[in-house]
């Protein structure tokens, strides 16, 4: 037999030596010195520690040590950690599905060390001397008997010095600083009880004192201005429990890096969680802006996988719908209360009180000329054309009672509950007045409306406010009853596009639930026969064709509800006043009172910023009246 022929039938497959597989883990643990200080200091918490000391030197290239003054390890334990799958985190098949221990692979040192010049220096409470391990590339060196304060410290040198590929690929000093103190800060929000210190290159970078009130290390890692936009958040659902806290929509970031979301006091970056929180903000945001958020979930151990990946940062959850309805929920509520009108509202009463027309509001919300023939059409707030505008302070209140003048000449029935619209139980019993109570000091450029609050100026984007005021009063409806809609005398016909055409045929009996009324008409052409009252009939075939166009946008497979809310931002946007537009003093202050009904009377449904305040105080810092 030839030598080839015996070396093409001898094995090829090898068990690796354990340095190199630990090598090779480090690959996904450790991926840079910030994954380093996240292992080492969960560690430190996993320990019980109340103290904990990050030092880096050059970005953590030279140098990453944490101290901790946890429970420490006796010799033996010393030297097991640095095996692979050596851990004190679980003992059994039972312990993977509930785990409370950050760690418990077991991988995380011997991968450290298997990439670094490593040092350990440890002592449990109760010996008499500590334990000291030098391990360089994986391999033990030294270890002796050392004095040493309870606890562990572990100094990890010239990370990758042992695999150059991976020392490349680190980023500046700066970068890779900043990874690190986001990891800390991640670690601080989420254990306020520990004290953390981390300095860089010998100097203190960050210091937080232990506190006994979550919101203050809140406070100190996100800083002020950050608390101020905060508000509370506490939500349960079954098991599932959502705590922390929402930035209003007004401070928002460009990454996710304000998203700090702790499932069961470990730090994910879960996209389902991602995904629930953003719902919550649905609405509120624009494209590309990201929210601030600190929110805690406890889910029964259970009911969540955390062995998932090895940094641990992904998670699986049994109930994957049910937790992320209940993030949704809870950021949603939190964010209501966010909303600087609704901030300091007094407790509801329990009646709406007579001087909140909610229904006779909503009637107004098309600003647009129909008929007043029941009584309960839309009366005519379609701008008069060069209406002269004065600037004079004018209160919406007065401009209100007026109105209401009007409407009783043109006998409106003074029926605050109009059937169907508003019987207390589909409508809050009370909304609190911000917008209504504004005084009213003009237009700016036939697009912004001035205002004056008690504590500031107001200035309100019109086009924003009033898609917004149709966009809520379309749906609002819509779930109550379907909308009044007006036939149209002549059916507007539309032809599309074969792919289009397939598009409405799905989308139109869902439009008809908003009182627009299309049927086929054979081919790939269309007949609209009616729009909700509160629309414009005067260009349908440009409403119905962008319609189409946003479903088509937003992705046929995309469900209902969310395809829907996309075809009501476009009815909004098509009906809703422009820019450039004189408004009379009525339908200002109208505008201003339907707002206050809006749930969300902060941003227009695409999440633009319905309107802007400069305090009196912000106003005379700027005039350099005060200091
Ligand atoms: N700072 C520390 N104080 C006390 N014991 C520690 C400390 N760091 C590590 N240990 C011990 O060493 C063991 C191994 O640590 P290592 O980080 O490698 O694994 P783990 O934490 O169990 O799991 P994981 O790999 O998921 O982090 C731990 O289980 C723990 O018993
Ligand atoms: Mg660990």
């Amino acid at each position: 037999m030839s030598i080839s022929f015996l070396d093409s039938y001898m094995s090829k497959i090898r068990v690796l030596p354990e340095i190199l597989s630990n090598k090779i883990a480090a690959g996904e643990v450790v991926e840079r010195p910030a994954s380093v200080v996240k292992e080492l200091v969960e560690n430190a918490i996993d320990a019980g520690s109340t103290r904990i000391m990050v030092e880096i030197e050059q970005g953590g290239r030279k140098l990453i040590r944490v101290s901790d003054n946890g429970q420490g390890m006796g010799r033996d334990d010393a030297l097991l950690c640095l095996e692979r799958y050596a851990t004190s985190k679980i003992a059994s098949d039972p312990d993977l599905f509930a785990i409370s221990t950050l760690g418990f692979r077991g991988e995380a040192l011997p991968s450290i060390a298997a990439v670094s010049r490593f040092n350990l220096v440890t002592r449990a409470s109760g010996a008499d001397i500590g334990t000291r391990i030098d391990v360089a590339g994986g391999r033990i060196n030294q270890v002796a008997d050392t004095g040493a304060p309870v606890g562990t410290m572990i100094t990890v040198a010239g990370l990758f010095y042992n695999t150059p590929a991976r020392r490349k690929f680190l980023k500046s000093i700066n970068t890779e600083m900043g990874h690190i103190a986001d990891t800390i800060a991640s670690m601080a929000l989420c254990r306020p009880a520990i004290q953390f210190r981390l300095s860089h290159n010998n100097r203190v970078v960050k210091s937080w004192a232990a506190v006994s009130d979550p919101a203050n290390r809140v406070a100190d890692v996100l800083g002020a201005s950050v608390r101020d936009a905060l508000c509370p958040v506490d939500h349960r659902d079954e098991a599932v429990e959502v705590r922390g806290w929402v930035a209003a929509a007004s401070l928002t970031r460009s990454t996710a890096r304000g998203i700090y979301v702790f499932v069961n006091g470990r730090w994910v970056k879960d996209r389902i969680v991602r995904h629930a929180v953003f719902a919550g903000y649905s609405g509120r945001l624009m494209k590309g802006q990201y929210p601030v958020v600190v929110i805690f979930l406890k889910v029964p151990f259970d009911q969540v996988d955390v062995n998932v990946h090895p940094t641990k940062h992904e998670i699986r959850f049994v109930r994957q719908k049910q937790v992320h309805d209940t993030i949704r929920d809870a950021v949603f509520q939190g964010l209501k209360q966010s909303d600087p009108t609704r901030w300091n509202a007094p407790a509801p009463p329990r009646t709406r009180p007579s001087n909140q027309p909610v229904a006779v509001a909503e009637k107004h919300a098309g600003f647009r000329s129909s008929p007043a023939s029941d009584g309960r059409q839309p009366v005519n707030f379609r701008p008069r054309s060069g209406s002269p505008r004065d600037v004079a302070p004018r209160n919406a209140n007065d401009a209100i009672g007026r109105r209401k003048a009007d409407e009783r000449s043109t006998s409106l029935p003074p029926d605050p509950f109009p059937s169907g619209v508003s019987d207390g139980r589909q409508e809050p019993l009370w909304k609190p007045r911000f917008f209504a109570d504004l005084t009213i000091i003009g237009q700016y450029k036939g697009t912004y409306i001035i205002c004056e609050s008690a504590d500031g100026l107001i200035l309100i984007d019109q086009h924003a406010a009033h898609e917004r005021i149709v966009f809520e009063t379309l749906k609002r409806q819509s779930a109550q009853q379907r909308p009044s809609a007006q036939r149209l005398l002549i059916p507007e016909t539309i032809d599309l596009g074969f792919r289009e055409a397939g598009i409405l045929e799905k989308l139109a009996p869902a439009l008809d639930r908003y009182g627009l009324e299309i049927d086929p008409f054979g081919g790939n052409t269309f007949a609209v026969k009616a729009v909700p009252t509160l629309l414009d009939s005067g260009d349908v075939a440009a409403l119905v064709t962008e319609l189409v166009e946003k479903a088509a946008d937003i992705g046929v497979d995309a469900d209902t509800e969310t395809i829907l809310d996309g075809c009501l931002m476009v009815m909004a946007c098509h009906n809703a006043i422009r820019a450039h537009q004189r408004l009379s003093d009525i339908q200002i202050s109208i505008m201003l009172e339907q707002l206050d009904i809006c749930d969300n009377p902060s941003h227009c449904p695409h999440g633009r910023p319905i309107w802007i305040r400069w305090t009196l105080k912000n106003l005379e810092k700027q005039f350099h009246r005060i200091v």
